[in-house]
C-alpha cells in the first residue's frame, strides 16, 4: 500500500456535527460531539474509538449506521444528510448471523433485501465469501459450532461489505474470541482493509489492538461523552505483527494508557 493522502477535495466520508444526546430530558450522555472522517478512496481509513464503558462509543456507531438519531446535531455521509439509502453495515460482538440460513444466504441477504436479482446477489456473495476466506464453507449453516467464532465474524464482515464497501462499522467485534483467534482476526482485518479499502470505524477496549490497527485513535471520556484526545498514528500504513516490537508502537500503547487513566 503506497497511496498516502494528505487532504482530498472530496467531502468527508463521515461527519458528526454538534451532536447532543439525552434520554427523557435527563442530563446529556453525549455533548457537543464532533467527528470528521476524511474520505480516502482506494486507501480507506482505520479509525478507532476507545473509552470507558458507557461513554457513548456504541451510540456513535449507531448514529453512523443510521440506527439511531441524536437528540440534536447532524450526521453527514459523504457530505450529504444521512438517508436510509446509505446502508452502512455494522459488525457486533455477539454473532449476528441467522443460524437457520447458510453462509451464502447470510452474506447475500442485504443485496436480496435491496431487490438485487437472486442470481446476481448469489454471485456477488460468493465473490465476497472468497475475499473473506470462507470459500468451501458457503453451504454450511452460519451457527456455532458449525462455524468457529472467527468464521462467524467473517460472515458478518462479508455481509456488511457487500451492501456498502465504503464504510464498515465494528463494535468490539473480537471481544468474544479467544486471544489466538483475536490476533488472527486482527491480521485478517488488515488484509481486508488492504484488499477492499473500506473506511473502518472500530470500537475496542484493547489498547494494543487500537494501536495495531488504527490510523486515527480517538479517546472518549464519559459523563458527558466527549472526545478527550485524538492520536494520529506514527506507524507505517502497512501493519504486520513485527511492528508490535517497534519502539513507536510500545510508546503509543503507554501514551494512550496514560491518557485514558488521566
Ligand atoms: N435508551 C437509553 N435510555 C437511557 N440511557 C441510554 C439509552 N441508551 C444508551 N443510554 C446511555 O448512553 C450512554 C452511552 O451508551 P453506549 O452504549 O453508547 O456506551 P458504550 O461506550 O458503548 O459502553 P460499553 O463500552 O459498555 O459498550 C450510557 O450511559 C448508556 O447508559
Ligand atoms: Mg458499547
Amino acid at each position: 500500500m503506497t497511496v498516502k493522502f494528505e487532504n482530498t477535495a472530496l467531502p468527508d466520508i463521515v461527519e458528526l456535527k454538534s451532536i447532543n444526546q439525552s434520554y427523557d430530558g435527563q442530563k446529556y450522555v453525549i455533548k457537543d460531539f464532533n467527528l470528521l472522517i476524511e474520505d480516502k478512496p482506494q486507501q480507506g481509513q482505520f479509525v478507532v474509538l476507545l473509552g470507558a464503558s458507557g461513554c457513548g462509543k456504541s451510540t456513535i456507531l449507531r448514529y453512523i449506521a443510521g440506527l439511531q438519531k441524536p437528540s440534536s446535531g447532524e450526521i453527514l455521509i459523504k457530505g450529504k444528510s444521512q438517508t436510509l439509502d446509505d446502508r452502512i453495515g455494522m459488525v457486533f460482538q455477539q454473532y449476528s448471523s441467522f443460524p437457520w440460513m447458510t453462509v451464502l444466504e447470510n452474506v447475500a441477504i442485504g443485496l436480496l433485501y435491496l431487490g438485487v436479482d437472486k442470481k446476481e446477489a448469489k454471485e456477488k456473495a460468493m465473490a465476497m465469501i472468497k475475499t473473506v476466506g470462507l470459500e468451501g464453507h458457503e453451504k454450511k449453516f452460519a451457527k456455532y459450532p458449525t462455524l468457529s467464532g472467527g468464521q462467524l465474524q467473517r460472515v458478518a464482515i462479508a455481509r456488511s461489505l457487500l451492501v456498502n464497501q465504503d464504510i464498515l462499522l465494528m463494535d468490539e467485534p473480537f471481544g468474544a474470541l479467544d486471544t489466538y483467534t483475536r490476533l488472527k482476526m486482527q491480521d485478517f482485518l488488515i488484509e481486508i482493509w488492504e484488499k477492499v479499502h473500506p473506511t473502518i470505524v472500530l470500537v475496542t477496549h484493547d489498547i494494543s489492538e487500537a494501536v495495531y490497527l488504527g490510523d486515527d485513535i480517538y479517546i472518549m471520556s464519559a459523563n458527558p461523552g466527549i472526545i478527550k484526545d485524538h492520536i494520529k498514528s506514527q506507524l507505517p500504513l502497512h501493519r504486520d505483527r513485527g511492528i508490535k516490537r517497534d519502539k513507536t508502537f510500545v510508546e503509543m500503547v503507554y501514551h494512550i494508557e496514560d491518557k485514558m487513566m488521566s
